[in-house]
């Protein structure tokens, strides 16, 4: 049932915010994090991983990428992140004490399955699913999990299952921190206590709608695009160039900005819409500097901000901001606009929104 929604993406956009409070209400209900959330083995497993492998395809390889950056910044863990066609055909060190974690929609990747068959051969103890589907293949085969309670996804493009895998993520991230000594009593609930304020954020965020359907008509008329972000924003401007490649057919390229004079800006010209997520973060400065370098080339940036990051607007730099800036749930929250950008670049366009070209909702061959 489609309610008022013309697409199923458009209507798994907008149930975002319950399909992150459905994931999360046991954590609410509790006011603290526990093992127990991920399994019975949990805490006695935990207690020994010293790294992660995070293995993953596609959208889930970009959850995993965010989740490097919050695992290493408030767990101080090492976090590996490897897409799984990649991995089951390396040669790597296995590490007993390495956690791997499987992420997928799924549950039924062919590849991610495979992957952590592989790391398993290898030698890694213990594995964990973050999974949106409970019967799934995925679930069967790992010792621990943490189901994402999105609902079923129909549109292939992901969407919903995206933002809970980065709650899930987070949440295993205060988990880990706790158990290691890296989190007070008074940090947890105040993650908490964030991440209790997500839905209410998420739907904030989806008010931005109608002004980023008034870019769609001149982004449909452009053949590339490219994707700017920083630090943990980088994985949501390769998310966000995949949803635009993938429904509306738009070549589209994500690099960390820094990047950019190593080679891309050579691309930049007035043909050449570069969209940059542009937060009120510690890392904004740098990011308005190589965005002055394309505004010397001629390109047309669309930025997507917070309410309060100082940047101004011009002819050729467009300005939308987010109502908030969310500290390290932001990624999250930056992901909303990407999401909308596609989607309405697509109905301009008249694609096949649900069931783009040559894609399969699960990819259970190789
Ligand atoms: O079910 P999974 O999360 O394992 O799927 C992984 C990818 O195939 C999937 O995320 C794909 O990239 C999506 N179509 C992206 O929108």
């Amino acid at each position: 049932d489609m309610g008022p929604y013309d697409h199923f993406m458009q209507k798994e956009i907008f149930e975002q915010p319950s399909a992150v409070a459905n994931t999360l209400e046991m954590v609410f209900n509790a006011q603290s994090v526990s093992p127990g959330l991920f399994g019975n083995a949990a805490e006695k497993i935990f207690s020994k991983t010293h790294s992660l492998l995070i293995l993953a395809c596609g959208t889930s390889y970009h959850a995993g990428l965010v989740a490097r950056y919050w695992m290493e910044s408030v767990a101080g863990l090492p976090c590996a992140v490897e897409i799984a066609s990649e991995y089951r055909y390396r040669n790597p060190v296995a590490d007993p004490h390495t956690l791997v974690v499987g992420i997928s929609q799924s549950g039924e990747t062919a590849d991610t399955l495979a992957a952590m068959n592989y790391a398993k051969q290898l030698g890694h103890l213990h594995s964990l699913a973050i999974c949106n589907v409970a019967e799934s293949a995925l679930i069967r085969q790992t010792d621990l999990r943490f189901l994402t309670r999105a609902g079923p996804e129909i549109g292939v493009a992901s969407t919903k299952a995206f933002t809970t895998q980065l709650a899930s993520l987070l949440l295993l991230t205060v988990l880990l921190a706790k158990m290691r000594n890296k989190l007070s009593i008074e940090k947890e609930r105040e993650m908490i206590a964030m991440l209790r304020h997500l839905p209410a954020a998420l739907q904030a965020s989806l008010q931005i709608e109608p002004e980023v359907q008034e870019w769609s008509q001149r982004f449909s008329e452009k053949r590339h695009a490219l994707f700017l972000g920083r630090g943990m924003h980088y994985p949501i401007a390769m998310e966000g160039a995949l949803k635009l490649k993938e429904i509306s057919y738009i070549h589209a390229e994500a690099y960390a900005s820094g990047e950019l004079k190593h080679g891309p800006l050579a691309l930049v010209d007035r043909d050449m819409p570069v969209v940059a997520i542009a937060p009120n973060d510690q890392l904004l400065g740098k990011l308005k500097s190589n965005l002055q370098e394309v505004n010397a080339r001629g390109g047309e940036l669309y930025v997507f901000a917070d309410a309060d990051t100082e940047i101004e607007e011009s002819d050729s730099l467009h300005v939308i901001r987010l109502a908030e800036h969310a500290g390290i749930l932001s990624p999250i929250l930056h992901t909303i606009p990407l999401q909308l950008l596609a989607y309405h670049v697509a109905l301009v366009k008249g694609t096949d929104v649900d069931k783009p070209r040559n894609l399969a909702k699960a990819v259970t061959v190789e």
